[in-house]
């Protein structure tokens, strides 16, 4: 039996008449915080639901503006999805036959609005599976594959293909789309990467959660490659500020990086635990913690996040915030609650590079 745990089940995708359904993939965990991005950038777009990793959404007008949203990984035409398929290796046949039967034509359309269309198409499948099935993603790839040739008779190219027909089975149910995205969209805001970069999509999705104000102090105490930094200035400009990291290594390349976004920052090598900044001066810290995996180690974050949270509550004015994402939940969480004055106001736990890091947000009292 393959197994994977990652198990979104579509919704029923019922668009407006006269609307195309689309889907994106997402870093699991910030469907809100896309559906967000998407009804203020794209106001006339429909949300028709979400589940864990995938926004549905439909619009009547081709949906390029979507290629723009900074939350997601990959944008999709909407194709079907079916039902029923059998966990044993008959539910290969299954595929086969039902990817015979599919219509891609309206997909196709869509991705003739968005890019060149081949004389001659060529095609991969790619899928993805979760749930327990005797079969893989291989497997299914190559069946749905047979369907489409049957079909279509389109020629099979896996590295130089037009379209990317991708298939999500999760348990006996298979969502089809057709992706539209031509690569990753958090292929972006870096040149350079640090061990722990973050992908861009969370660092743009915490950026959204602080709310961001024109013209306030905003500062990344620990800030690797100083993604949250880039996407902080392309989110609502660049205010003022801050970023630091305890190693020169990371400061140096977050001076490139920043560089090559034209964006001024003042980057210095400090240690986050005594921040050369005065009491109460900043209005927003949006940063990233070592998790104690391929930075750190928990026994360093046990002396790093007490003194780091002593200079959050410092640092930040009464009223200012706190987007924190770590995977070191029950000492975070600790040392915020038994701080006088700071408040933990939400948590959002994502789905990861296999892991389940959780977003915090902290507020500072006004009165302590
Ligand atoms: C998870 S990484 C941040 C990655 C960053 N968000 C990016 O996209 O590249 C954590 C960073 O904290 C830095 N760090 C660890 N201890 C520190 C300390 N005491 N003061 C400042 N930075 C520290 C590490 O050098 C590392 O670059």
């Amino acid at each position: 039996m393959y197994m994977d745990m990652e198990a979104p089940a579509p919704p029923t995708v019922d668009p407006p008449p006269g609307e195309d359904a689309y889907f994106a993939t997402l870093i699991a965990g910030l469907e809100e915080i896309a559906a967000d991005e998407l009804r203020e950038r794209i106001p006339d777009a429909t949300v028709l639901g979400a589940v864990r990793g995938r926004l549905f959404f439909s619009r009547s007008d081709p949906a390029r503006e979507a290629l723009n949203l900074l939350t997601i990984e990959h944008l999709h035409a909407y194709v079907d999805q079916f039902h029923g398929i059998s966990s044993q290796r008959a539910g290969l046949e299954c595929i086969e036959e039902r990817m015979a039967e599919i219509d891609l034509d309206g997909a196709v359309r869509l991705h003739a609005c968005l890019h060149p269309s081949p004389r001659r198409p060529s095609f991969r499948i790619t899928a993805k599976r979760a749930g327990e099935h005797e079969y893989n993603s291989v497997e299914i790839s190559a069946a749905a594959g047979a369907g489409v040739v049957q079909r279509y008779g389109w020629d099979v190219d896996l590295e130089e293909y037009d379209y990317d027909v991708r298939v999500y089975v999760k348990n006996d149910t298979a969502l089809v789309g057709l992706r539209l995205s031509p690569e990753a969209l958090s292929r972006r805001a870096r040149i350079l990467h640090t061990a722990a970069s973050l992908n861009p999509t969370v660092a743009h999705a915490m950026c959204r959660i602080s709310e961001p104000q024109e013209s306030e102090v905003v500062l990344d105490p620990m800030c690797g490659a100083g993604t949250i930094l880039i996407e902080r200035n392309r989110l609502a400009g660049p205010g003022i500020l801050l970023g630091g990291d305890l190693h020169a290594n990371p400061v140096e390349i977050a001076r490139k990086n920043l560089a090559a976004a034209e964006l001024t920052c003042a980057l210095v090598q400090w240690d986050a635990r005594r921040l050369p900044l005065v009491r109460r001066s900043v209005d927003a810290v949006i940063c990233n913690l070592p998790w104690g995996r391929r930075i750190g180690s928990h026994r360093a974050n046990r002396h790093l996040y007490p003194a780091f949270v002593r200079e959050l509550s410092r640092v930040l004015r009464p009223g200012g915030r706190a987007v924190l994402l770590t995977q070191e939940k029950r000492l975070l969480t600790r040392l915020v609650r038994g701080s006088d004055a700071l408040t933990m106001m939400r948590q959002l736990s994502l789905s990861l590079s296999g892991m389940h890091p959780t977003i915090y947000v902290v507020t500072r009292e006004d009165n302590t």
